[in-house]
């Protein structure tokens, strides 16, 4: 598999969290609930298929940039953005009060993951192809 088909997949991955997570950040601030959400199992599909290809084609392209987990520290903090990301559902199931904070903080995570990447502020940097 290409640097670029794990890119694409990567960022295809990243369109259907945010999709999944405003949905409901959505819902949430319009006083929906768990029960109350009539596409529940398609907000669930969605997220946990983004989070999956997020996953698999991030980890896909470090081999093709030339650089190992141990070594892209940048990535480490990519990783918790993802756990954040893959708890953002449970979280607005939970608190919907929190929706309208998830609003602002979910956009400035893939914001902070987009510099990680791009800029790679430290750790090896690699080659992208
Ligand atoms: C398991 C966690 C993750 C891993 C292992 C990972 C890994 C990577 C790698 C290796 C690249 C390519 C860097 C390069 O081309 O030099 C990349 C690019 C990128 N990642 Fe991630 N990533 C992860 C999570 C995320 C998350 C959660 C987001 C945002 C929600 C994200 C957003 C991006 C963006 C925007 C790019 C730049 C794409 C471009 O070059 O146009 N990543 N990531």
């Amino acid at each position: 598999m290409s640097y670029s088909f794990y890119l694409i997949l990567h960022l295809l991955g990243i369109a259907l969290v945010l999709f999944s997570l405003g949905g409901l950040a959505l819902h949430a601030i319009n006083g929906g609930t768990r029960e109350t959400n009539k596409a529940r199992g398609l907000v669930a599909a969605t997220h946990g298929v983004g989070l999956l290809l997020i996953f698999v084609a991030g980890f896909g392209m470090l081999p093709k940039i030339g650089v190992s987990l141990g070594k892209a520290a940048w990535v480490h903090p990519k990783i918790l953005i993802w756990l954040v990301l893959a708890a953002g559902m449970t979280i607005l199931y939970r608190k919907p009060s929190s929706a309208r904070a998830m609003w602002v903080v979910i956009p400035l995570l893939v914001l902070a993951a987009a510099y990680l990447a791009i800029d790679k502020p430290f750790g090896a940097a690699g080659t992208a192809p």
